[in-house]
């Protein structure tokens, strides 16, 4: 497995490998690697002959309150997982290669990243979307694959390809979920027993929601007040519980049409995320 750690290495191996007719796979992460992100390694993997984790821990999706100094790092231990799961490069640049002292282009999406998390965290988007452009002039993939749990990102993601014309394929993989259900995220490892055990009320609201929309409910205030009264009865604090359309992000009165339930909560001052793709 190559380990490459520049931009300019990344491009000469990426070029390389599109002249030699080969397809490339790049499964865009921020380490800490779990099996939900080895899941999209195996979503690339079928028609892809190199298959490329990023591990970047991007400094301008974090808003100044936020955790980057204390997010989880674990770079040997993410190589052994990548090495296990058949990678065949990681890219990791330095912050330094992939930001400029005076660094001054951003792209920005401006409709499906104003709502839901881009209300709460002001540039998260920006810095999303900025390093995943980046990311694909790097690895130049022919396929990129990014995990349902960011359902919001997955579809400003996919709108970024459609309107800047990037020749790569979007492929989107389910949320993988512990045994009792929590939705694998690296920043679970931040609750403490206490919290971990309650932030079950998460996915466990998402399932009584998702058991009233298969019974036939579709009010949209009825299946957010199924997943926000879980949280509350768990001890949680709801960010958010909202219905929104799975095409545009419109806010939804009823289940009528392919919706996305999003849900974000904070379980002592861990921010969870979770949904379910409804209908
Ligand atoms: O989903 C993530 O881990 C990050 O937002 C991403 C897509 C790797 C960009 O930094």
């Amino acid at each position: 497995m190559m380990i490459l750690r520049s931009i300019a290495e990344m491009q000469a191996a990426a070029l390389a490998w599109r002249r030699a007719g080969r397809r490339i796979g790049l499964v865009p992460t921020m380490g800490y690697l779990h099996a939900g992100h080895l899941s999209l390694v195996a979503l690339a993997r079928p028609d892809c002959d190199v298959v490329v984790v990023s591990i970047f821990v991007n400094p301008t999706q974090f808003g100044p309150q936020e955790d980057l100094a204390k997010y989880p790092r674990d770079f040997e231990r993410d190589a052994a997982c990548c090495r296990e799961a058949g990678v065949d490069a990681i890219f990791a640049p330095e912050p330094g290669d992939m930001y400029a002292a005076d660094f001054s282009t951003w792209v920005t999406e401006e409709r499906l990243s104003q709502p839901l998390c881009g209300a709460r965290r002001p540039g998260h988007f920006r810095g999303v979307v900025t390093v995943v452009a980046k990311l694909f002039n790097a690895v130049l993939p022919d396929v990129a694959v990014f995990g349902q749990k960011d359902a919001q990102q997955c579809l400003v993601l996919q709108r970024l390809v459609r309107d800047l014309n990037f020749p790569v394929t979007l492929r989107i993989g389910p949320i993988w979920r512990e045994a009792d259900g929590l939705a694998m995220s690296s920043r679970n490892v931040y609750l403490s027993s206490d919290e971990r055990q309650r932030a079950l009320a998460i996915s466990r609201g998402v399932r009584v929601a998702e058991a009233a929309f298969a019974a036939g409910e579709r009010s949209g205030v009825v299946l957010c007040a199924r997943v926000h009264d879980a949280i509350t009865a768990g001890g949680g604090r709801p960010d958010y519980v909202e219905l929104r359309s799975r095409h545009d992000l419109r806010e939804l009165t009823a289940a009528s049409e392919p919706a996305v339930l999003a849900v974000a909560a904070f379980f002592g001052v861990t921010r969870l995320l979770d949904n379910s793709f409804l209908g």
